[in-house]
């Protein structure tokens, strides 16, 4: 498989937790790089179904090495109640999972500051996944953050902590939310670092050795393209690189280690939380809530849908280095008569074929569609290429080579056999 990076090319959601789930099958490692426990992938294994926030999902499979990197914001309460999940359902994560010791903490008032920041922006709010993302990786930037590393050093943490509270703490009150109290964080903390402490390595060298002797890396990303704190619509995205760049930065692993990026997204489009979506359509998210899908595994918000947006996936084919596709959720549009995919936006008298920076001009994009046949047969049966209808797979052709990358894989459920390859 050789080293490969996983990217969302829309705006998070497209499924990549059952695709990595398949190509995990492939790698020695897997590697989480960025975002935080804002993120949640499922992975079904027969009537089992997993819900995986930090922790990279090869976890799921025996003698699979998981790494949580630098560039993840961790939770660590958060993360022992995962891995509590885990062993309750049988998984182990002895000597399988690593975390990174220079990977930034989310604590108690990055989640408050998070929630307290959304209410002050009102209507203008982004919608956040209230998980102290943004303002964990505001402290990381602002040099002020607190790493794995002072959390596992039990006299420096209590230093560190006592005065990042005593400043948040007088932020909060100007927001009018209530303090802080340091021994609660501290004594949470301290024990979910204890638990931790285990698992804290310096993770870049052990990557570096395992490119060494030519270990098969998976870099699975988390969010979408259009959530990347550069490259999505600012300022509704999430505060991480969830493009593939990020993948290094996040671990430690140089770029020209890299070998193919797989870019993932559903055969239509969704989205959590605010901001422009120019193919957003209430019939077919009414249709794929009515089936009980597009809901978020996070929040078990209901997501935003609409119609497959090839100009973003192109934008994304772009900012990744998409070398291959993978489409999922292809079931989703079984019963539709006529399917549309967006293949330009019109703004006034011009026509784009880009995303555009300024968001209030993608807020005014209009789409220009083309239009397919629906196939109106089920799909979630069928296991190879050549048994899809062929009106199936001329919209999956199609939709490829809109995005400028080559079709690989399709996904017509949840399952690891739901999967087929192109
Ligand atoms: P945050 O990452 O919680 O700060 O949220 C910022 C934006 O990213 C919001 O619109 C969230 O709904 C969105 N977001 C964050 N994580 C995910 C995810 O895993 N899937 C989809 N959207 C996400």
């Amino acid at each position: 498989m050789a080293n490969t990076i996983l990217v969302g090319a829309q705006w998070g959601d497209e499924g990549k937790g059952k695709i990595i789930d398949v190509l995990t099958e492939q790698a020695d490692i897997v590697v989480r790089t960025q975002g935080g426990n804002n993120a949640g992938h499922t992975v079904y294994l027969g009537e089992t179904k997993y819900v995986l926030h930090l922790i990279p999902s090869g976890i799921l499979r025996p003698k699979k090495t998981c790494v949580i990197g630098n560039g993840v914001v961790i939770d660590p309460v958060n993360l022992v109640g995962e891995i509590d999940g885990l062993l309750k359902q049988g998984i182990s994560v002895n000597g399988n999972l690593f975390i990174s010791e220079t990977a930034h903490l989310v604590l108690p008032y990055h989640r408050e500051l998070d929630e307290q920041r959304e209410i002050l922006k009102g209507k203008n709010k982004i919608g956040t996944t209230k998980r102290g993302i943004g303002p964990a990786y505001g402290d990381k930037a602002a040099r002020t953050g607190l790493r794995m590393i002072d959390l596992i050093n039990a006299d420096r943490f209590e230093a560190l902590l006592r005065i990042r509270i005593k400043e948040n703490n007088e932020v909060l009150k100007a927001f009018g939310a209530k303090p802080l109290s340091f021994a609660k964080v501290h004594a949470e903390y301290r024990k979910a670092g204890d638990r931790l402490k285990p698992f804290v390595t310096n993770t870049v060298v052990y990557l570096h050795k395992a490119t060494r002797r030519k270990a098969e890396i998976l870099f699975e990303g988390a969010q979408g393209t259009f959530l990347d704190i550069d490259h999505g619509t600012y300022p509704f995205v999430t505060s991480s690189n969830t493009t593939s760049g990020g993948a290094c930065t996040g671990s430690g692993v140089a770029p020209n280690r890299m070998n193919r990026v797989v870019g993932v997204m559903k055969a239509y489009t969704t989205r959590v939380g605010e901001g422009p979506l120019p193919t957003e359509n209430q019939e077919i998210a009414d249709m794929l809530h009515k089936m009980g899908r597009e809901f978020g595994a996070t929040t078990g918000r209901a997501r935003r849908c609409g119609w497959f947006d090839s100009v973003a996936t192109r934008h994304a084919s772009m900012v990744n280095g998409i070398d291959e596709i993978a489409v999922t959720n292809l079931d989703g549009l079984d019963t539709l008569d006529t399917i549309k995919a967006c293949i330009g936006y019109r703004v006034g008298s011009e026509r784009l074929d880009y995303i555009p920076n300024d968001i209030e001009v993608l807020a005014k994009c209009e789409p220009i569609y083309a239009e397919f046949p629906g196939w109106k047969t089920p799909t979630h049966e069928v296991r190879e290429w050549k048994k899809l209808p062929a009106k199936a797979r001329s919209y999956l052709k199609a939709i490829a080579e809109l995005s400028g990358a080559k079709l690989t894989i399709a996904s017509v459920g949840p399952a690891r056999a739901q999967t087929i390859f192109v």
